[in-house]
C-alpha cells in the first residue's frame, strides 16, 4: 500500500472572475518511507494538491489516500495519518507554544504528549520559548512551531510546503536533521521546496509539475544522470580553441566547459590535446539539480498553456 497516492486529480477553481485549471490529470504515488520532493514554479499547483492531500480543498476529480484511506470518504484517518507543515504562517497569537502544541494533540485525541512535546521543543530549539505566547515569536520561530504542531501526533506521512522560506541556515540545517531522523525511523516524508539543493541531498525521488501537470517523475539519480550535462572543469595557461572557447565559462586559469556524455567528453579533450591545450587538476562533474529542473522547465510545454485556462 502506498502511504500517499493520487489518481487522475484534477483541480478547477471557480470564481467571479472565472475559472482557472490548477491541477491537470495528476496522478502518482508515494511509497512507504520514502523522502519524496515535489517541485516546480510559482503557481504549478503544489500548495493545490498539498490542500486537496490535507482535505482542504476539494478536487474537481479524481481520488487521493493517505496510508489507504480515502481522504474524502474517510476523512479523519487520513487526516491523522497527515503531518502537514503549511506554507503560509496561521497560528493563535493567544496560545503560548506549549499551549498550542497541547492543543493540537488533544485536537488528535492523544493524551499526556508532554514528553513528546519537550522532545520536539528540543529538537527545534524552541525549548527556552515554551512559556512565549506565539505573537512573541520571530517569524522564523513561529515556523518552528507549525513543524512542532504538524509532528504532535507523530503522523506516518509528513508534509512540509515549503518549511525552509525565510528560515535561518542554522534552523534549516537543524530541522533536516530532524526530518531526515524521523524518516530513517520510517515516517513518510513529502516535500516542497525551490531550494534545489535542499531536495537534491534528501530527496529519493522527485515529481516536477509544470502548470498543473506532472512533466518528470523520477529517481533523484535518474533525473540527475538522464538530462543534465557533465561539467568539465581544468586549469590551463594555453589558450583554448575558438568552438571550445566560444562555449566556454573562463575564470582566470580556470575554464569550465559543459558536455552531454562520455562520447562528448571524449572529443573535448581530444580537440585540446590537438591543440596542443596543456591540461592541469582536470575534474569532471555533473550538473546538478537547479539545470535539471531549467531545463525540464523550459522544455515542451505538454500543451498546458492551452489547457490552463478553462473557460467556464
Ligand atoms: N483559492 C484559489 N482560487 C483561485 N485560484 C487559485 C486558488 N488557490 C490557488 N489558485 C491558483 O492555482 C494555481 C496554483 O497555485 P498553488 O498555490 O497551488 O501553486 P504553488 O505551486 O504552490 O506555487 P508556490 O510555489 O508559489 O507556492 C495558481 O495559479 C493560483 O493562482
Ligand atoms: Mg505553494
Amino acid at each position: 500500500m502506498p502511504a500517499v497516492s493520487f489518481q487522475h486529480v484534477a483541480k478547477t477553481y471557480r470564481g467571479a472572475s472565472g475559472s482557472f485549471q490548477a491541477l491537470d490529470d495528476v496522478s502518482f504515488d508515494i511509497e512507504e518511507g520514502e523522502f519524496f520532493g515535489l517541485l516546480g514554479p510559482n503557481g504549478a499547483g503544489k500548495t493545490t494538491l498539498i490542500s486537496i492531500l490535507a482535505g482542504l480543498t476539494r478536487a474537481s476529480t479524481g481520488r487521493v489516500t493517505v496510508m489507504g484511506h480515502d481522504v474524502v470518504a474517510d476523512y479523519a484517518a487520513a487526516r491523522k495519518a497527515l503531518g502537514i507543515v503549511p506554507q503560509e504562517l496561521v497560528f493563535d497569537p493567544f496560545f503560548s507554544v506549549r499551549e498550542t502544541l497541547r492543543i493540537q494533540s488533544g485536537y488528535f485525541g492523544v493524551r499526556n504528549n508532554d514528553a513528546w512535546i519537550d522532545e520536539l521543543l528540543a529538537s527545534l530549539g524552541l525549548a527556552d520559548k515554551a512559556g512565549n505566547n506565539m505573537r512573541q515569536l520571530s517569524g522564523g520561530m513561529k515556523r518552528r512551531v507549525l513543524v512542532a504542531q504538524a509532528l504532535v501526533h507523530r503522523p506516518p506521512v509528513i508534509v512540509l510546503d515549503e518549511p525552509t522560506a525565510g528560515v535561518d541556515v542554522e534552523l534549516r540545517q537543524t530541522l533536516w536533521q530532524f526530518v531526515a531522523r524521523l524518516n530513517r525511523e520510517g515516517h513518510t516524508v513529502l516535500l516542497t521546496t525551490h531550494y534545489l539543493e535542499e531536495a537534491e541531498a534528501l530527496c529519493h525521488r522527485i515529481a516536477m509539475l509544470k502548470r498543473g501537470q506532472v512533466v518528470a517523475l523520477d529517481r533523484t539519480a535518474n533525473l540527475l544522470a538522464g538530462t543534465a550535462s557533465t561539467m568539465l572543469r581544468f586549469k590551463t595557461d594555453d589558450p583554448l580553441p575558438p568552438e571550445i572557447a566560444a562555449h566556454a565559462r573562463v575564470t582566470g586559469r580556470i575554464a569550465q566547459v559543459t558536455a552531454h556524455d562520455a562520447a562528448e567528453v571524449e572529443q573535448l579533450l581530444a580537440r585540446l590535446r590537438a591543440a596542443g591545450v596543456r591540461v592541469e587538476d582536470l575534474e569532471i562533474g555533473r550538473a546538478d539539480l537547479e539545470d535539471v529542473f531549467l531545463e525540464i522547465m523550459q522544455g515542451a510545454p505538454q500543451a498546458a498553456a492551452a489547457r490552463a485556462e478553462v473557460t467556464a
